[in-house]
């Protein structure tokens, strides 16, 4: 028995791996280095102990993919993180995206049907909401309300999932809808490593943090929030990864098709995320105020109760945590997996 992790050598499939290891699992990666770095294969060498079986390969590669299965037919879940995740970029490049998500979602779905594996975890987001008319928001909420391209190979992928499941009742499919992941392992030997510029605030605050940045950018101050600036969920990438064990545990109780929220159910601004990363990093951040970013939304946090209650699962890390583990992480390797 192994779990197939698709997107393994990635921020949020790295530390899934750790967890799922920990969690006495046997774990097969599957990665094609589009986004992510080989040194991450060392790294979790170094923090489980194992030599995790590996396999090269593009999701969207058919033939790739049916080798992948081939070689290891012991696999009887898999956790689909392998995709492309920059909002702004999907807005230049819609095909590339559709074509890369939605493509290679089917990739892997199409080899399970042929293996007979049946039971599937999808990488969703809390973006399938858009902008939500009720916050703590819960998953009966309206779940089709992306504002961008990458958002909608979310929000259509889910609805693969659903048909799917309608068609095939021995399908277990966990749809999972993260908030906003940000920390780092707290060996600070895995963490987030973004190409270029972060889009993300947090790797943005770290980075500025250790100097490559003269300032942190505030995007909007005139949100209807307590202090002006948008308000989020975010969520240790540990925690994440713990839900994604919980999520398969689930799996294999024969649930058919189940929707989580993976968030605390707490939202910080952006001027109290700035706050606590400067306490962790023991550092006063410049602050460059500037106009709204196109497309963001005022506030987002989640209602995690449905996945407290039914896996057993709820957020343990604060932001102090999040924010010190994920400065540890930087300040550590400050050009991320580069040399
Ligand atoms: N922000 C800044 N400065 C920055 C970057 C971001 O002020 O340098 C602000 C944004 O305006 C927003 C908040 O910080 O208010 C969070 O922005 P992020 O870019 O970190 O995250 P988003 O909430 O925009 O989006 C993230 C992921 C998406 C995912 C979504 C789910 O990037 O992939 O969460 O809600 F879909």
């Amino acid at each position: 028995m192994a779990i197939l992790v698709t997107g393994g050598t990635g921020y949020i499939g790295s530390h899934t791996v750790v967890e799922l290891i920990a969690a006495g699992y046997n774990v097969v990666i599957a990665d094609n280095f589009y986004n992510s770095s080989p040194e991450v294969l060392n790294r979790l060498k170094t923090i489980t102990g194992k030599d995790i079986p590996f396999f090269k390969c593009d999701v969207c590669n058919k033939d790739e993919v049916e080798m992948l299965f081939n070689t290891f037919n012991e696999i009887d879940a898999v956790i689909h993180f392998a995709a492309y995740k920059a909002v702004g970029e999907s807005v230049e490049k819609p095909l590339d995206y559709y074509e890369n998500n939605i493509g290679g979602a089917l990739c892997i779905l199409q080899a399970m049907k042929r293996h007979n594996v049946k039971n599937f975890v999808f990488s969703s987001s809390a973006t399938v909401y858009g902008d939500p008319e009720i916050v703590p928001c819960d998953e009966n909420a309206p779940a089709n309300g992306a504002t961008n391209p990458y958002g909608w190979t979310k929000v259509m992928q889910e609805q693969i999932l659903r048909d799917m499941c309608v068609a095939d009742k021995s399908m277990n499919v966990a749809i999972l809808r993260y908030f906003n992941p940000i920390g780092a392992h707290p060996s600070g030997l895995i963490g987030e490593d973004p190409n270029g510029i972060p889009n993300n605030l947090l790797p943005y605050i770290a980075q500025a943090a250790i100097g490559k940045y003269p300032s942190v950018r505030i995007f909007g101050t005139d949100y209807p929030t307590p202090d002006g600036t948008g308000v989020r969920d975010y969520i240790h990438v540990v925690d994440l990864a713990l839900g994604h064990v919980a999520a398969v545990k689930k799996l294999f109780t024969n649930c058919g098709l189940v929707t989580y929220n993976l968030g605390t159910g707490k939202g910080y601004s952006v001027l109290e995320v700035v706050k606590a990363f400067e306490k962790a990093c023991g550092k006063t951040l410049e602050k460059n105020i500037l106009p709204r970013r196109a497309g963001d939304i005022a506030v987002n946090y989640a209602n995690p109760a449905k996945a407290k209650a039914e896996l057993g699962w709820s957020a343990r890390y604060g932001i102090e945590d999040m924010c010190a583990h994920s400065w540890n992480w930087q300040s550590k390797n400050p050009n991320g997996y580069k040399e």
